[in-house]
């Protein structure tokens, strides 16, 4: 099973991310480019990450008809990116069709990873605003369950949720999780955050690092200490 972490890159240009990726002068880390970055930039941003050695997880959360977002998905696999998402909340025909999107004519393609329920959706909005009257964890484990059945490759979710998710839907079914801190760092406005070595323990394949990297005045060796912690038994 693959583990390793990704830097989540939330600068608002090309530029910015360009030089802070400069100083990884030895290792290529995995990263993460959002919605700020692409909307700002376009695909060539993710085709200069990926021409200086990078794997690229690309954050752009589709959610839309099954046929619109195939299509969008067949944009993406051409764009030789090695994770994509979208959110499970546009039901299994959506997500069936964005793997069909995703798949190249050899039959390879970028793993494909579902959000669930974000984190920034509460019971009460939940159930206020969607009408959804279930629990919120109940929610989230069905809708990982619906990806799963899909044909899906994993969920982004909290380390909190790794060990429940792999119960529910295999434990090949890739857990991706951000809300990573150190013990001695900032929280910042993550809720419940688990260290590295914790999320190792309850079972996260990949780890997505934000601020503790990329805000550290020290990013390499910031970087570096998350994989030890994370990977050191990989
Ligand atoms: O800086 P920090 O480590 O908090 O960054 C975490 C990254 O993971 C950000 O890009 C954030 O948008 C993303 N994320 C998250 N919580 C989720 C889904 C995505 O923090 N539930």
């Amino acid at each position: 099973m693959a583990k390793d972490v990704i830097i989540a890159c939330d600068f608002p240009s090309g530029e910015e991310t360009l030089r802070f990726l400069d100083r990884f002068t030895g290792e290529k880390p995995f990263v993460k480019i959002g919605m700020e970055l692409f909307y700002a930039e376009g695909p060539q941003i993710v085709r200069a990450i990926k021409a200086r050695g990078h794997q690229i997880f690309l954050d752009l959360k589709l959610h839309d008809i099954p046929n619109t977002v195939k299509k969008a998905m067949r944009s993406l696999s051409a764009l030789d990116v090695d994770i994509v998402n979208l959110h499970a909340a546009g039901t299994r025909a959506m997500m069936e069709a964005a793997l069909e999107g995703l798949t190249r004519p050899d039959g390879s393609r970028p793993l494909l990873i579902a959000v669930t329920q974000l984190t920034s959706t509460d019971q009460r909005a939940m159930e206020e605003e969607l009408l959804i009257e279930r629990p919120l964890d109940e929610v989230v484990m069905a809708y990982a369950a619906n990806a799963a059945a899909a044909g899906l490759d994993g969920v982004v979710c909290s380390p909190l949720e790794a060990g429940k998710v792999h119960a529910r839907c295999g434990e090949s079914f890739l857990t991706v999780t951000p809300g990573v801190r150190f013990a001695d760092g900032e929280v910042g406005d993550q809720k419940r955050v688990t260290t590295p070595a914790r999320a190792r323990e309850l079972g996260s394949d990949y780890i997505v690092v934000g601020r503790p990297i990329t805000q550290s005045a020290d990013p390499v060796a910031a970087y570096q200490r998350c994989v030890e912690e994370f990977c050191h038994e990989c």
